[in-house]
């Protein structure tokens, strides 16, 4: 395992519940957000892949403000959906609206007996002229209503497998050990061997 030591690094989002739960996971490096870099631009996401996309803003970043840096792109694939609405989680309901999206998806789901869905993470990550992508999957179900209060997104009406409670009824901790996206972090860690 290659030992890389890197202080600090840009986390390309603009998503404050992302950087909150990216910060905890990686408490041992300065998580420098987009804000912090002086970037206020919206990246567009124009990938149909949740690779493409984490590829798309992490090459943003470093192309225009010369930073090493990470992304990550996040998708919902229900399974009873034929794996919609991925890649297109954000604006599943036209606009970025989770309550809109969440709303979308009950509905959706309704008649529907199989809720298995899992969430996806692709972290594409720009270290010293390479790129490395990590993957995080995380399975469970659709509930039929939201539970809790916590989290950001589809959280409230996500139960992952084997826990009777929804993401947005975890705290951050919590959430972190299970989820996509700390499964993703996780890989980065080991590969650059921090912890
Ligand atoms: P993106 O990765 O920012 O493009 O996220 C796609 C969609 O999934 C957005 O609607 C997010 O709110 C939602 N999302 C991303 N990560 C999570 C999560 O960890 N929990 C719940 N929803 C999420």
């Amino acid at each position: 395992m290659p030992y890389i030591c890197i202080m600090k690094i840009v986390f390309a989002t603009n998503n404050p519940n992302k950087l909150k739960e990216v910060r905890q996971l990686l408490p041992s490096i300065e998580i420098v957000s987009l804000q912090e870099i002086g970037c206020t631009e919206n990246i567009p996401e124009t990938a149909n892949t949740l690779e493409g996309n984490a590829i798309i803003k992490a090459n943003y970043i470093t192309k225009n403000y010369g930073f090493d840096c990470f992304a990550d792109d996040t998708g919902l694939e229900v399974e009873a959906l034929n794996g919609a609405p991925g890649v297109f989680s954000a604006r599943y309901a036209g606009k970025a609206n989770s309550e809109k999206n969440m709303q979308k998806l009950l509905t959706e789901l309704n008649d529907k007996l199989n809720k298995k869905a899992q969430f996806r993470t692709v972290v594409a990550l720009n270290l010293k002229g390479k790129q490395h992508l990590f993957e995080g999957v995380c399975t469970g179900e659709i509930l039929t209503k939201k539970h809790g209060e916590k989290g950001f997104g589809y959280d409230p009406i996500f139960k992952p497998t084997g826990f009777n409670q929804s993401f947005a009824q975890m705290t951050l901790e919590e959430k972190g050990t299970i989820s996509h996206r700390g499964k993703a972090i996780k890989k980065l860690i080991d590969f650059l061997n921090i912890i």
